[in-house]
């Protein structure tokens, strides 16, 4: 094994450096896992920032991923130090991941500054711990490649795909209907989920992978490759090596990812018919690097681009098949000039470079330009006197015709009100009216869960209602469909006017117009507002506290706000 040379003394020599008290100490400890002194000697200290976690079903293979990166930095000539962070597994985690993926940035970002790392690799998988692995290490800005864990295998149950959450929900409203026995609901439970990996549907994880490779962050192919194909662990290894080579470059974050960057993964996100958590995300994620991005951005950059990718829950296919149909390049060759090929990457290459050549084998489960499953498919964002900051809605799971439309507000405030009375035979609620769910957003939850999809109530679903405007602070799973606005800002919990609409008023709503409105005057909606009782904090203590007081709303990423921007990697108040 020998060591990588660089032109310049890494930051771990700060540590590991030197013949003083303290490098004693730090060296000294470390060999007691029987490190041998030459990795000592200057070489690149690769961090494996690791969230393998039981509790994380998505990423509980990642204990082999990180071996393979390990194998790539020594084989570079690095020395790998894998740690954890707390981990978030989006089934599990009560009462939703959002409320923690702050805090994981938080740990991403203390425990890589306060460590002898000199880059960083970041497995990432389930839905929240891609963008919080991210986050983190943007505020540190070192040299960061990040390796996601890859879908699970295509379900298969009694001859029908299985895609995961999508065919949950549809299989949940056909039981409600009864249209399903709860026998055969439950026997589709082990058929869908059969493989290490993490959901296989185009929900959040599957499009936060496609994102990072879409900014640069990944070696290319990394979003699609199934969890158990052994060419993600070569990805992993490889990445493993690259890293290596990327602190002897002093390849930065910052200095691979900028504004083009961002316009090109809204762009990508619009043609594979991505999660709406992308948009909190992703400006969670500028925010951290400094670079401009708003809410409108969304819309602009992706008018006129095409949906592409036939996968669920927009189209038909899996993430496999999307793999097997060429994945991620193929979609960049394919959308060519419409992104800034000239873009930067962690190879080195631009992103033009690294897709170059690429091509489509499955027509059906990637489009061509030419014959999209859609024109114009991106997240559209709304605004109006109902969102002053803005709402998001993805019209590619929505129903057409519903997304022009007027209809009676039926409001529930929170979701215990929702559950109690969604189903009573006394509801007043028909298939035109729009259902209005209130404190489900950031501070209101607190934490915005994924509830935005709310259920249909029994007796339409019985009538053979599938769809119904639906309108809240909350967000929605990734898997999820429906004609569901979402992320309305701000949130009834801040203020927002949502909190000040009643049954019965009128709402509009015209996603072409990009336009969410309630039928009510000003001067009427703001008496509302002011009669409203005051609000009632939830939480007083602990870290629900610190998140009330700080997280920001949906059109700023759902940051905290003082964890906006770089810091960059220096130790303040060391006394070593
Ligand atoms: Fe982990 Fe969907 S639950 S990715």
């Amino acid at each position: 094994m020998s060591r990588t040379p660089t032109s310049r003394t890494l930051r771990s020599q700060d540590w590991f450096g030197g013949n003083d008290l303290n490098a004693f100490i730090h060296r000294s400890w470390m060999k007691n896992q029987g490190i041998p002194d030459r990795m000592f000697d200057g070489r690149p200290v690769i961090g494996i920032c690791n969230t393998y976690s039981e509790l994380t079903p998505c990423n509980a293979h990642f204990r082999d991923l990180a071996e393979q990166v390990r194998l790539g930095v020594i084989e570079a000539g690095g020395f790998p130090v894998e740690f954890p962070v707390m981990s978030l597994g989006e089934t599990i985690i009560r009462p939703t991941t959002m409320l923690y993926r702050n805090l994981v940035s938080m740990d991403v970002e203390e425990s890589i500054r306060a460590n002898p790392i000199d880059g960083v690799v970041l497995l990432c998988g389930c839905d929240k711990t891609t963008p919080a692995l991210v986050m983190g290490a943007a505020s540190c800005d070192l040299p960061t490649i990040v390796v996601s864990g890859g879908p699970m295998l295509n379900g298969r149950h009694q001859g029908k795909t299985v895609g995961s959450g999508t065919s949950v929900f549809e299989m949940s409203e056909a039981v409600r209907a009864g249209c399903m026995s709860e026998c055969e609901f439950r026997a589709a439970e082990s058929a869908m989920s059969r493989s290490p990996g993490h959901c296989n549907t185009m929900g959040t994880a599957s499009t936060m992978a496609s994102i990072v490779e879409t900014l640069g962050l990944t070696l290319p192919g990394n979003a699609a490759i199934p969890a158990v194909d052994s060419r993600r662990r070569v990805l992993a290894r490889d990445s493993g090596v690259r890293i290596v080579e990327m602190v002897v470059e002093n390849l930065t974050m910052s200095s691979v990812v900028d504004r083009n960057s961002f316009e090109n993964a809204i762009k990508v996100n619009t043609a594979i018919g991505g999660s709406t958590n992308a948009v909190v995300h992703l400006l969670a994620i500028a925010g951290r690097l400094e670079i401009p991005l708003e809410l409108s951005d969304f819309g602009e950059q992706s008018r006129d681009v095409p949906l592409l990718v036939n996968l669920m829950p927009s189209g038909t296919y899996l993430m496999e098949d999307f793999f097997y149909a060429g994945g991620l390049p193929a979609v960049i060759a394919e959308l060519g000039d419409i992104l800034h090929l000239d873009a930067a990457t962690v190879t080195g290459m631009t992103l033009g470079e690294n897709n170059s050549g690429e091509t489509i084998w499955d027509d059906d489960v990637i489009r061509s330009t030419a014959a999209p499953l859609l024109e114009q498919a991106g997240i559209a964002v709304l605004t109006g006197n109902l969102a002053p900051n803005g709402a998001v809605i993805k019209p590619s799971a929505a129903s057409p015709e519903l997304l022009s439309h007027v209809g009676r507000a039926v409001v529930f405030h929170g979701m215990d009100d929702f559950s109690a009375r969604v189903d009573s035979p006394d509801l007043d609620i028909e298939a035109d009216d729009v259902i209005v769910l209130t404190g489900a957003g950031p501070k209101g939850f607190p934490g915005m869960p994924e509830v935005g999809n709310l259920p249909l109530p029994r007796r339409l679903l019985e009538q053979g209602v599938r769809d119904m405007v639906r309108i809240s602070d909350a967000r929605m799973s990734g898997t999820a469909f429906g004609t569901v606005v979402l992320h309305v800002a701000p949130e009834a919990g801040a203020g927002g006017p949502l909190g000040a609409v009643r049954d019965g008023d009128l709402i509009e709503l015209d996603v072409a117009r990009g336009v969410l409105r309630v039928l009510v005057d000003d001067d009427e909606l703001a008496r509302r507002l002011e009669a409203l009782p005051p609000r009632v904090q939830k939480s007083t203590s602990g870290y629900q506290r610190l998140f009330v007081d700080h997280v920001m709303q949906a059109d700023r990423g759902v940051d905290f706000d003082f964890l906006v921007g770089r810091r960059g990697t220096e130790v303040h108040g060391d006394n070593h």
